[in-house]
């Protein structure tokens, strides 16, 4: 038996459904019962028969998967798989703001840990930012964590005042204006498609910007045959099965999130066998931090 059948096996033995982000292994995508990003996939966690919930993807989104749905068990194939954005905020800073500003409404990107999410009043994704914000009756937005998703939404919700905090995405972040000016004079005719979470220097050159599932959509949609992709590799191997015909350039320095990566079919069949690895979140903290992503889930219908 090889390890495809062997995971297809425990999953029926154990009662086990396998949710994975777009960023994970090409391997991994296969195997998947549920393949998206960040918002389709805790969209569908919420109302699975299965008892337990594999996740492949990085830690935050097991621990919003586990959240939503506490009587679940949810396994992740390595608990180091972690996304270090989801750190980068301050919950004394959040509590410091929320005296200074009345009115003020926190605004929380889902790669965030549940101990942020605590102190937030909603969630986002790159998905449904701009739907929640323009949505929200608070003219002062304090969004964390990430700046250039805040920088995005901002953008385009001139009518509110945001705050902004420091942090990034190392992954996209990291990414190189110059080699996408270079993919483009060497592919004058490919569109520019970039996930919010790019500097701004790389959105003002981008022909679209959208979340994961928004650059599929539009690859699939355009007419364009060519397109330099400002995400994760990992996209790559939906792109190209959706789109046979079109061709895709990354940027040279290939951007790879190392936290995605760690997951393997060899971890994930280990942890259907044993029930290693599952998450846990003190009921206190599950109780505090549904809030903003049930807000999340009923403001982005
Ligand atoms: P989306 O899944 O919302 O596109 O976000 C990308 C990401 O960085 C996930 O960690
Ligand atoms: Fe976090 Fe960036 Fe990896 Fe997404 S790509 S999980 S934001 S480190």
């Amino acid at each position: 038996m090889n390890i495809t059948e062997r995971i297809q096996r425990l999953k029926q033995e154990k009662d086990a459904v396998i949710l994975a982000h777009y960023y994970v292994r090409p391997e991994i995508q296969e195997i998947a019962d549920y393949i998206g990003d960040s918002f389709y996939l805790s969209k569908t966690a919420v109302g699975l028969k299965e008892q337990t919930i594999v996740f492949c993807g990085v830690s935050f989104m097991g621990e919003s998967t586990k959240i939503l749905n506490p009587e679940k068990t949810v396994l992740m194939p390595d608990l180091a798989a972690d996304c270090p954005m989801a750190h980068m905020a301050d919950e004394e800073e959040i509590k410091r703001l929320k005296c200074t500003y009345e009115d003020l409404a926190v605004v929380c990107y889902i790669n965030s840990t549940a101990k942020l999410k605590q102190y937030s009043d909603v969630c986002v994704t790159s998905a449904n930012a701009v739907k929640i914000v323009k949505a929200l009756p608070n003219k002062n937005i304090y969004f964390i964590p990430d700046r250039n998703l805040a920088h995005f939404v901002a953008e385009q919700v001139p009518e509110k005042n945001f705050i902004f905090n420091e942090g990034y995405c190392p992954v996209h972040e990291k990414m190189q204006l110059h080699e996408i000016q270079k993919a483009k004079e060497e592919h004058p005719q490919a569109e520019i498609l970039t996930h919010p979470e790019c500097p701004e220097g790389i959105r003002n050159i981008s022909d679209y910007i959208g979340s994961t599932s928004g650059i599929l959509k539009h690859a699939a949609e355009s007419d364009r045959q060519e397109f330099i992709i400002c995400t994760e590799n990992g996209v790559r191997y939906e792109l190209k099965k959706q789109n046979p015909g079109k061709t895709f350039y990354f940027t040279e320095t290939e951007p790879v999130c190392e936290g995605m990566k760690l997951i393997t079919l060899e971890k994930i069949a280990h942890v259907l066998e044993t029930g290693e690895n599952e998450v846990q979140v003190p009921e206190e903290l599950i109780r505090e931090s549904v809030k903003p992503l049930q807000n999340m889930l009923r403001l982005a219908k």
